[in-house]
């Protein structure tokens, strides 16, 4: 029987390779011809210096321990090429920060490109939500959410009230000198879990009760494991180990928590109160726990971090460019003076704000490098060949990685002073205005095309209200004496999902 079963198998198994040969063959041949149709030429290629490019992996793990991962990455681009080729455990991937490309990933080419294995890498700690789904599921919970953050919703920023009194109390009770940025990431859970779930956790004020601290500690913990993960693509599943699993149940039970005090019959709903709670009609859909929870983490992770982050580097930078303050407050007290009554019309017509806060995530975007897979073979219309013009093939099932941190950097973009925070430059012309394509992608602090960041303007207003509300509450905001003051960019930096400043974001406030 075993004599006669084996030679079948044998069979079998060589039948098996010759299929699959044969399939990759067709695959290349047909991809060597779409690369000729469009004129491809290679990119040109990071170059490894020990075998499957262990040294690159070694280099990246050292540069975050350094806390100076964005650096390398710019470092990467000046030296090769805006578009680059490289080897990866042996695995050909892509980087681009060139206008171009970014157009064909986000909107013209966007079904050629999926998420590839971000949903298996985040699964544990996100669950599925809106940024880990692709298809049509993520297509209904984008339309679910987007009623949510319609401007109408927040138009007198009144969400923003309490929270931005509760941090103002928390400022005053300080002795003068304060690390704002973990005080921004408990106003922005703040404002999140009240505008979206319909009930704030009010972290600000009572952070023990809520076990925010705990939730904030594993929800960082979680993330770093995942951004680990996120380096290793598809052999994320390396890195695993019990406090990554601890973190992940603190976050879920967190979210279990928003789920059990939102929902429950005695809250004063969305269909009571007249507004539209994003977590209600989740709940009219699924009643689902699990689904539940997917969303709220993806969510918190959405709308708590990325403004914390801004509104951090704001004050970064701010305190470290007094006249640009001084310029601030000139235009807030002529627009607005001391009244905190304050609506989204007003803020955005503080021309100066918004270049504040425009310039700000031009240096520091909150999302700093993403990436995406090829879910078939496609193009990209430029970077190859000597002269880095040429289109370049990628095929099916490569990971691109891009880095809106890098681009907006680039002198060619953004002139010679790129590399300083200087807000008037947005009223200025600017290299990337003479060319239409690098106007329209050559700045995506929230990405573009379909997959756009449903939260840019709720953001931006968030953010400026509460700039603006600290400006018109302390007079004198300034940087404390010894704090360092470096060139830009090379400050350490703490990379997760975003990018928050390693030191914090000490201030002299009274
Ligand atoms: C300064 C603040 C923010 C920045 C820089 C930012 C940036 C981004 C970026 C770059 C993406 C694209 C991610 C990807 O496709 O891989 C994104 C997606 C998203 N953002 Fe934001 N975001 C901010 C604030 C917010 C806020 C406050 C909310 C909600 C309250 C929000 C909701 C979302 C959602 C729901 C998506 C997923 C969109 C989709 O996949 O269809 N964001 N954001």
């Amino acid at each position: 029987m075993a004599l006669t079963v084996l030679p079948l198998a044998v069979l079998a198994l060589i039948a098996g390779f010759m299929i699959q040969y044969l399939y990759r063959y067709r695959q290349q041949q047909a991809d060597k011809a779409l690369g000729e149709r469009h004129g491809c030429l290679p990119a040109p290629r990071l170059q490894n210096q020990r075998p499957f490019g262990i040294d690159r992996l070694e280099q990246i793990f050292r540069a975050d321990s350094e806390s100076r991962l964005m650096e390398l990455f710019l470092f990467h681009f000046r030296q090769t090429g805006n578009t680059l080729e490289q080897k990866f455990l042996g695995t050909k991937a892509y980087g681009t920060i060139e206008p171009a490309n970014l157009e064909a990933i986000f909107s013209t080419n966007f079904k050629d490109f999926g998420m590839g294995p971000r949903r298996a890498i985040t699964f544990p700690m996100f669950g599925d939500g809106i940024f880990t789904q692709e298809g049509p599921v993520w297509k209904h919970s984008r339309d679910m959410l987007r009623p949510q953050l319609q401007h109408k919703q927040y138009e007198s920023l009144e969400v923003f009230r309490t929270a931005v009194d509760d941090l103002i109390h928390l400022v005053q009770q300080s002795n003068g000198t304060i690390d704002l940025q973990p005080l921004f990431f408990r106003l922005t859970l703040d404002t999140t879990t009240a505008f979206l779930f319909g009930e704030s956790v009010r972290s600000l004020i009572i952070p023990e009760a809520v076990g925010e601290r705990t939730f904030a500690t594993a929800f960082n913990t979680a993330q770093q494991w995942v951004t680990k993960r996120f380096r290793l693509l598809d052999l994320y599943w390396i890195i695993n180990g019990n406090e990554f699993q601890q973190a992940c149940k603190d976050v879920h039970k967190f979210a279990d928590q928003i789920i059990d005090r939102n929902l429950s019959a005695n809250r004063d709903d969305g269909a009571q109160s007249g507004k539209y709670i994003f977590l209600d009609t989740v709940a009219q859909n699924t009643s689902d726990k699990t689904a539940l929870r997917g969303q709220i983490i993806n969510l918190l992770a959405a709308g708590r971090d990325t403004t914390a982050c801004l509104l951090s580097w704001t004050f970064f930078l701010l305190v470290r460019h007094p006249h640009v303050m001084d310029k601030l407050r000139t235009e807030i007290a002529s627009a607005c003076g001391v009244d905190s009554n304050l609506s989204r019309d007003k803020l955005r017509k503080m021309s100066y704000l918004q270049n504040v806060l425009k310039e700000t995530l031009r240096l520091y975007p909150s999302v700093p490098v993403n990436t995406r897979t090829t879910v078939r073979t496609t193009v990209l219309p430029t970077g190859g060949g000597p002269d880095r013009k040429s289109p370049v093939l990628i095929p099916g099932g490569s990971a691109i990685a891009f880095s809106v941190y890098s681009m907006h950097r680039r002198p060619d973009l953004y002139g010679m002073d790129a590399e300083l925070f200087r807000p008037e430059r947005w009223d200025e012309d600017m290299p990337m205005y003479q060319n239409p394509t690098n106007s329209k992608w050559g700045y995506l602090p929230f990405h573009g095309g379909p997959r756009i960041c449903l939260g840019m303007d709720f953001a931006l207003s968030e953010a400026g209200y509460t700039v603006v509300r600290l400006l018109q509450r302390f007079q004198n905001i300034k940087l404390p004496e010894g704090e360092t003051v470096e060139l830009i960019g090379v400050e350490k930096q703490v990379m997760t999902l975003v990018v928050a400043i390693k030191d914090g974001c000490k201030v002299e406030i009274s």
